[in-house]
């Protein structure tokens, strides 16, 4: 067309032009609508009205004693069971970051009472069986409400993994799909339901809610002692077995947050006792505790833990050690633990030489911030101090002591190697790569 009738050309051109510039404006146009849109109901599903559905609930399901035609437990009704459940718990602030994982578990506790506490109070509104509350709460997505606030980045499910040359203390990211699974502070996985006699935290109870009998009346029964000695393992196969206990699990412990030794439970009082308490009565006539005289065993119940994003359900427990076999009792299970037990140098652990003047080698420095933490002491004020170690357990008896203080002395043995063929390496690389071979 345009070789016969040349001079319609330039306009065929413009026309051909216009018509690709409206096209792509229509693209553009399209474009932002749909975009607009997505956010509108991104908005809409993040920000949960309070009258939306947090959790619809089975309608002939035994949840609606005398609650006709509630169908589902509303947002509402979770942010109002969060906030009474932070009150009873005395939660006030949300957990620091280093609070979250490794070190000491107090906040971590509260922050599991306050969820425990908010399971209770929805399960008796809504009339929910154990059953409910078990499997049915944790599916609240409280990542939509105010515990948000309050759930530290180390529980939180969604938490980026920064590219690391090495690994980190707490074990976070050691998965990086999972970055929470074995973690310093993460609650343990369950191989079988809870039984909680009101569904959610009291201790077990026969089928017909009667107390269980005396646990010391039963383990004295049952575990007898047959006064059978083993001969075909040592003992270092004992304390071996222990020492890779101890870097596996630790279930979070209730301790005085002054002293951190464990709150009485057998004395008078009952009333001031911790919440915690769950002391086992002796039966008159057990045939060891009658000669000592002891009619009560000062037994505390495990702290209170949170799950992963700071889910609903019944009581939790909680690990305070990674459940990798990453030497967390030499290292500690946080990065502020580790700093307490490293030199400073050399990439070495701290050891003190008090014996080296007789040729002997070093030992595990003194444990001086909380000397009666794991640490049974004739005398509180005068008497010798433990020993410190990434792990409060160190103490418990003399053969894991041992191999505590062996490992110590191996780290720096690869250490000083290190130093040796790196004279270029500063402390931490020398510390982070023995850590590593260890
Ligand atoms: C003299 C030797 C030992 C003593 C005095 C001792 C003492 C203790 C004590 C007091 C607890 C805490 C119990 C509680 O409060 O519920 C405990 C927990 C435990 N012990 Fe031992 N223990 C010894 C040896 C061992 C050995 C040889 C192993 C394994 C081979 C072991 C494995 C465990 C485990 C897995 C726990 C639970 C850890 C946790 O998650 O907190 N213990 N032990």
């Amino acid at each position: 067309m345009c070789l016969l009738m040349r001079r319609w050309c330039p306009l065929r051109r413009r026309a051909q032009q216009s018509g690709a510039r409206a096209r792509a404006q229509a693209w553009v146009t399209l474009g932002a609508w749909v975009a607009m849109v997505l956010m509108v109901l991104a908005v809409q599903l993040a920000s949960a009205r309070p009258d939306d559905c947090a959790l619809p609930l089975d309608p002939h399901g035994p949840s609606f004693n005398g609650l006709e035609g509630e169908r589902c437990i509303t947002w509402a009704a979770v942010e109002a069971a969060w906030a009474a459940g932070r009150e009873k718990a005395g939660l006030r602030r949300p957990l620091k970051e280093a609070e979250g994982s490794g070190g000491p578990p107090l906040a971590r506790a509260l922050l599991g009472t306050a969820l425990q506490e908010a399971t209770r109070l929805l399960s008796e509104r809504y009339g929910l069986s154990r059953e409910e509350v078990r499997e049915l709460l944790p599916r609240v997505d409280t990542r939509r409400t105010r515990v948000r606030d309050f759930c530290p980045a180390a529980l939180a499910s969604d938490q980026p993994c920064a590219v690391a040359r090495f690994r980190r203390y707490d074990g976070r990211c050691n998965n990086l799909r999972h970055p929470t699974w074995g973690s310093a502070g993460a609650p343990f996985r369950r191989m079988a339901p809870p039984e909680y006699a009101d569904g959610v935290s009291a201790p077990r109870a026969s089928r017909a809610g009667f107390p269980l009998p005396n646990p010391r009346a039963v383990s004295a029964h049952v575990h007898r002692d047959g006064e059978h000695h083993e001969s075909a393992v040592t003992l270092m196969f004992v304390a071996w077995g222990q020492l890779v206990d101890h870097d596996i699990t630790l279930t979070a412990e209730t301790k005085d947050p002054e002293t951190r030794t464990d709150p009485e439970c057998c004395g008078p009082g009952t009333e001031r006792r911790h919440p915690n308490c769950l002391p086992v009565l002796i039966p008159p006539g057990d045939a060891f505790y009658r000669r000592h005289g002891q009619t009560c065993m000062n037994v505390l119940r495990s702290l209170a833990g949170a799950r992963e994003d700071c889910r609903l359900g019944p009581r939790a427990q909680f690990n305070q050690m990674t459940s990798f076999i990453d030497a967390g009792f030499l290292y500690g299970s946080s990065e502020a633990e580790a700093r307490r037990l490293r030199a400073g140098r050399g990439g070495r652990l701290q050891m003190q030489d008090a014996f080296g003047p007789l040729g002997l080698k070093e030992l595990l420095p003194f444990k001086r911030d909380f000397p009666d933490e794991g640490c049974l002491r004739a005398d509180r004020r005068r008497g010798p101090l433990c020993f410190l170690a990434g792990d409060n357990r160190a103490n418990e008896q003399l053969v894991l002591t041992a191999l505590h203080t062996a490992l110590a002395r191996e780290h720096n043995r690869l250490a000083e190697g290190l130093a040796h063929v790196n004279p270029h390496w500063g402390d931490e690389r020398i510390f982070q790569v023995g850590h590593y071979f260890s």
